[in-house]
C-alpha cells in the first residue's frame, strides 16, 4: 500500500450544455482540493486525464487545471491519454509519482466534453481509439468494434440478447439513484431487449440500450503518500493497483477472451491477496452491456461463456454476492472518456467512507474494485480499495 485518496469530487455527468472543459476541470479541482481540506498551494503535481481527439478544439489541457487557483500557478501540470482508461492512466500518473516520493499531494482530474458533436461525429471521434490501420472502416464508431465482439461472442457461445437486457436494466435501476448520473430513470426490461424506434439497433446485435451514451463530465481526485494521509480526515487506500497493456489489433487476439482484463483482475487481486469474492462490490467498464458480459468472466466470476449467469443468477445485482456497477456504471451514469476512470474510483471512495448518495450506499462496504479499460480490452487498469483505517 503506497497511497491514498484524500480527497475527490464528483460533478453531474450529462448534456451540460453550459459548460466547457476549462469550466469542468476548475470545478473538480476546486472541489477535490476542498474535500481534501488542504490548500491549493499544498498541491505538489498535477495530472489532467483528457483523451480529446477531436471533441473540442481546445487540446492542450494540462494547464487548465491552474485556472482554479492562483496558487496552482507554476505546479507542474500534464495531461495523460490511454483512450476510455485515461483516468485510471491519470491515477496511476499519480500513483507513481508518489511512489517516487517526487509530491506529498497530487491532484488527478478527468474530464470529458464530447456534446459539442453530435452521436455520428462523436463515433468518428471515438473509432480512433480502434487499431485504425485494420479497425476504423467499421460503421457505427465504437459501437461497430462492440457490435463485432458480441456477435463472436454469440456465435461461439449462442444468443445472449436476454443477459444484455438484464445488463441494461440493473444498470438504469442503479442509475436512478444516483444524483450524478446522466440517466436517472428506470428501463424497462421488455424496452431494452425488444427493437423498436426508440431503442434501434446500433451496431450487430447491439441496441441503443445497450451501449453507453455521450455524456459530458468531470470528476477529480486528491492523492497522498500514506503517511501524509493518515494525517487526513478520510483516506482511501490503494490495496493493489495493477495496468496491463495488450496488443492493439483485434486480429492479433482471441478478442472474446479478454485476455488483457484478466490478467489485470489476477495480478491486482494476487498483489492484495484476495479472492474476487473479498470484495464488496466492483465498478466495471461496461462500456457496452456486452463488454460487462464478457468481463465477469474476465475478472473470474464465472468461467468463459457463462457469464451470463452473473446476471441471471443475480449475483451483480446491489443485494447480489458481488454488486457490479452500483453507481448505474458508464451505460447509465454516462461515459465522458477521461473522466470516466476518475468517476469509478471516486464512486468507489464514496461507498468505501460511507458517503455515498443516499439509497446508493452499500451497507457494508469494506474491499472495492476498479476496472478501467480503453479501447477494446486494450488498456487495461484494475484498482482494489479500501479505507485507510
Ligand atoms: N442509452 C439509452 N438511451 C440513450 C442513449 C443510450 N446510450 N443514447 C441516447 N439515448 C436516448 C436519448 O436520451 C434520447 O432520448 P429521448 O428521445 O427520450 O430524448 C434518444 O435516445 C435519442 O438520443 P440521440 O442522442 O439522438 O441518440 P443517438 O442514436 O444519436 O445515439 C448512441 C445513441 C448509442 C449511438 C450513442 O449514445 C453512442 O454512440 N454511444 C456509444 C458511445 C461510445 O462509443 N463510447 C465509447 C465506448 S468505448
Amino acid at each position: 500500500m503506497t497511497a491514498c485518496i484524500v480527497g475527490w469530487s464528483h460533478g453531474k455527468f450529462g448534456k451540460l450544455d453550459s459548460e466547457t472543459s476549462e469550466s469542468l476541470v476548475v470545478k473538480a479541482a476546486t472541489e477535490a482540493i476542498a474535500h481534501a481540506g488542504i490548500e491549493p498551494k499544498d498541491i505538489d503535481v498535477i495530472y489532467v486525464g483528457n483523451m480529446n481527439g477531436g471533441f473540442v478544439r481546445q487540446e492542450f489541457h494540462s494547464s487548465l487545471a491552474l485556472q482554479a487557483h492562483p496558487d496552482l500557478r507554476f505546479k507542474p501540470s500534464t495531461r495523460v491519454e490511454n483512450a476510455c482508461a485515461t483516468g485510471s492512466a491519470a491515477i496511476h500518473m499519480g500513483l507513481n509519482t508518489l511512489a517516487a516520493k517526487k509530491a506529498r499531494f497530487v491532484l488527478v482530474v478527468g474530464v470529458e466534453k464530447m456534446t459539442e458533436l453530435n452521436s455520428a461525429q462523436a463515433g468518428d471521434v471515438l473509432i480512433k481509439a480502434s487499431y485504425v490501420a485494420e479497425e476504423a472502416n467499421i460503421e457505427a464508431g465504437f459501437a461497430g468494434i462492440f457490435g463485432k465482439i458480441t456477435s463472436a461472442y454469440f456465435q461461439r457461445y449462442g444468443d445472449k440478447s436476454d443477459a444484455l437486457a438484464k445488463i441494461a436494466v440493473k444498470a438504469h435501476k442503479n442509475g436512478a439513484k444516483n444524483p450524478y448520473a446522466h440517466f436517472q430513470k428506470e428501463f424497462a426490461y421488455d424496452f431494452c431487449r425488444n427493437p423498436s424506434d426508440k431503442n434501434p439497433f446500433v451496431a450487430g446485435p447491439l441496441k441503443r440500450t445497450d451501449c453507453s451514451p455521450v455524456t459530458d463530465g468531470a470528476a477529480a481526485v486528491v492523492l497522498a503518500d500514506v503517511s501524509t494521509a493518515l494525517g487526513m480526515k478520510q483516506a482511501i487506500a490503494f490495496r493493489a493497483a495493477e495496468h496491463v497493456n495488450d496488443f492493439l489489433p483485434m486480429s492479433r487476439r482471441d478478442i472474446i477472451k479478454f485476455e488483457g482484463p484478466q490478467l489485470a483482475w489476477q495480478r491486482a487481486l494476487a498483489a492484495a491477496r484476495l479472492d474476487l469474492l473479498d470484495l464488496s462490490f466492483v465498478e466495471s467498464h461496461d462500456c457496452f452491456t456486452s463488454a460487462e458480459l464478457i468481463e465477469y468472466e474476465a475478472m473470474g466470476l464465472a468461467v468463459p461463456g457463462e457469464g451470463e449467469r452473473a446476471i441471471h443468477e443475480g449475483w451483480v445485482e446491489r443485494d447480489g454476492k458481488l454488486p457490479v456497477n452500483i453507481s448505474g456504471g458508464l451505460k447509465a451514469k454516462g461515459h465522458p472518456v477521461g473522466a470516466t476512470g476518475v468517476s469509478m474510483h471516486v464512486m468507489s471512495a464514496m461507498q468505501l467512507s460511507g458517503t455515498a448518495p443516499e439509497g446508493l450506499q452499500l451497507s457494508k462496504a469494506r474491499l472495492g474494485g476498479v476496472f478501467n479499460m480503453g479501447g477494446a480490452a486494450v488498456a487495461n487498469y484494475v484498482s482494489i480499495l479500501e479505507p485507510l483505517r
